[in-house]
């Protein structure tokens, strides 16, 4: 506990935002979860790498937090420090900050006329969360629009990745312990964009539960097969643990009513992988 408290002292010292025992369901799109002990908001790369050095210092575990829109956080909530980038939240042309909200960045090069991104029409995300998860859909993923990405080495140190260099892969990165600061993304005046984008938007309308507390798909699609179709096939929808539930519109995505707790929705994830046809693997993160 000694060395808890020297943590956060170190920080107030250095007049570095943070808050103790915070509520984090707030920050989710599902809402639910317990709080973190530290809730850090760094507004420099200086104030991020003396957030890091504390941390080792007093052995204090860290997790970067975007928008939690891909997140479970267990209601017991998370021990050491969550970090949120909400201070990196420039863009300057195709150069964007980590902290920048993501289906803005694509709203945006998409109404200028600049493809590339259009594909990726909705989904919420901090463009670090995006770059490091590899958001996709169907149409597509973020690394094929990545030029170079920012990142900030757990001992501090500032590095520029090519895009090979990041290692992208289906939902996920070799980025590991870096965190994303900011990327460069290649898009090209085209023809179509802004339609293509709204074609997109509207599908996703069409077919996902937008509007509801969920975190998006729950399972990662298994090869050559879509968790939702097999989760569908199986008479899932509908499915309830406490207030949580398998969407109707989608049965890859899971509710909150209102209500819900990360146990209820942990549960109803057991029972779906219990009685699905194959094995499915969770897409969500879970803290
Ligand atoms: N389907 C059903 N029943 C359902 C849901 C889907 O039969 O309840 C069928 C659809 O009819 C379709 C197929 O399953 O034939 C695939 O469905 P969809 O087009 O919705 O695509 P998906 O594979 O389920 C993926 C991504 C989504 C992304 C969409 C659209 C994964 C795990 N999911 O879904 O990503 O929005 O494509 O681009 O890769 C997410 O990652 O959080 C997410 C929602």
């Amino acid at each position: 506990m000694v060395a808890v408290h020297a943590f956060d002292t170190f920080l107030q010292e250095r007049l570095i935002p943070v808050r103790l025992s915070e509520p984090l369901a707030p920050f989710t799109t599902m809402k639910v979860g317990g709080p973190a002990d530290f809730f850090v908001e760094p507004r420099t790369p200086g104030e991020l790498a003396a957030t890091f050095r504390a941390a080792k210092e007093c052995d204090v575990p860290v997790r970067i937090l975007g928008s939690g829109a891909n997140l479970l956080i267990r209601d017991e909530g998370v021990r050491g420090a969550v970090i949120r980038l909400t201070h990196f939240n420039r863009r300057d042309g195709l150069h964007v900050q980590a902290g920048y909200n993501f289906a803005r960045l694509v709203k945006e090069t998409a109404a200028e006329g600049l493809g590339g991104l259009e594909c990726l029409a909705g989904i919420p995300a901090q463009v670090g969360g995006a770059i490091r998860m590899n958001a996709g859909g169907r149409h597509g993923e973020t690394s094929s629009a990545v030029k170079y990405v920012d990142v900030m080495t757990p001992e501090g140190d500032l590095r520029r990745l090519t895009r090979d260099e990041v290692g992208f892969r289906y939902r996920g990165t070799d980025l590991g312990s870096a965190v994303v600061l900011a990327a460069g993304f290649d898009l090209r005046p085209s023809a179509g964009i802004w339609e293509r984008y709204d074609e997109v938007l509207s599908q996703k309308k069409s077919s996902q539960p937008l509007g509801t507390h969920n975190a998006g798909c729950m399972f990662k699609n298994p090869p050559g097969g879509h968790a939702g179709r097999i989760i569908d096939e199986c008479g899932l929808k509908g499915m309830r643990v406490g207030n949580a539930h398998v969407s109707e519109r989608h049965a890859n995505f899971i509710e909150n009513d209102g209500g819900a707790t990360a146990a209820d929705i942990l549960t109803l994830v057991e029972k779906i992988q219990q009685r699905a046809s194959q094995p499915l693997e969770l897409e969500v993160l879970v803290w």
